[in-house]
């Protein structure tokens, strides 16, 4: 469990990008940040892993302070992945993957015995184990990137935007492999997106932010869509569409048809899950 408590973050030249936050992130499951660029997402991600410190209030990971722990350590056992993918260019996926292991004293040989194992797991064939990221579309450089975040065995991973530069085919196989991966490896995710849609597919609990990472609405994907709380949740979950036009909203339960003022219309399929 994470537990964010009054927390805030002033940065130097006086943005105020959080504001008092306050939440609790269940363990292994999904929560999505969503909310429009600048909302602060990031840098709630980010103090999680103690790459950005806040200015107030406390973070609490099972029950102890984050403060406690030195922040390489930190940074160390939690999962982090990118929307750059943030690949080292001059190694190969192998010692992309390897190499947080390695600094943790794994011995090489086996680190790449893991990592191997860790490329099939995200779907990656080991024929590419070789290459270099330059030589890998933007879909497997990002499974490369998830292989990476998982290699150290993390019990939490962040992951921000992950899928936002990739091709809409290839984005909705990264979301299907996300949802297979959450299944097996039953970790604790944290998922930052802007795509409101993405947030549904992906969320057990889903976090639709405000300027200053003010929270409009949390609750699971079919509460928001049953009972948006305020006309700030409606215009972002009905993508002010200005027509009445409904459209499939995808959950990991089901599709439910949304208007265009983001009002929920009906249940479409229901999965048999
Ligand atoms: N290092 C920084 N220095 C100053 N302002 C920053 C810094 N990082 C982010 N911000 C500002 O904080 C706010 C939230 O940013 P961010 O967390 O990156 O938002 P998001 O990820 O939702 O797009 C924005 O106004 C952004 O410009
Ligand atoms: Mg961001």
């Amino acid at each position: 469990m994470i537990e964010f408590r009054g927390v805030s973050k002033r940065f130097p030249d006086g943005t105020l990008a959080v504001e008092d936050f306050s939440l609790i992130i269940p363990p292994r499951k999904t929560t999505v940040f969503v909310g429009s660029s600048g909302c602060g997402k990031t840098t709630l991600l980010r103090m999680i892993n103690r790459m950005v410190e806040p200015s107030g209030g406390a973070i609490e990971i099972d029950g102890r302070s984050i403060l406690e722990e030195n922040a390489v350590g930190l940074r160390r056992r939690i999962g982090y992945v990118l929307q750059s993918g943030g690949l080292m260019p001059h190694f190969t996926v192998l010692d992309n993957v390897a190499t947080v292991p390695v600094l943790q004293g794994v011995k090489r040989a086996q680190a790449r015995a893991r990592a191997l194992e860790l490329l099939d797991t995200v779907g990656l064939d080991r024929g590419l184990a070789q290459r270099y990221p330059s030589q890998l579309s933007g879909g497997q450089q990002q499974r490369v990137g998830v292989a990476r975040a998982l290699a150290a065995d993390p019990n939490i991973l962040l992951m921000d935007e992950p899928f936002a530069a990739v091709d809409p085919i290839v984005r909705a196989e990264l979301q299907t492999e996300t949802q297979r991966l959450q299944r097996e490896l039953d970790k604790t995710v944290v998922f930052v997106t802007h795509d409101i849609d993405e947030a549904f597919l992906l969320g057990d609990q889903v976090v639709i932010l405000e300027r200053g990472a003010r929270i409009a609405q949390l609750g699971t994907p079919e509460e928001i869509l049953a009972n948006p709380a305020n006309d700030f949740v409606r215009r972002f979950v009905g993508i002010d569409r200005g027509g009445r036009a409904l459209r499939p909203v995808r959950t990991a339960t089901g599709t439910v048809l949304v208007d265009g003022a983001g009002r929920a219309q009906g249940v479409l399929v229901e999965d048999g899950t």
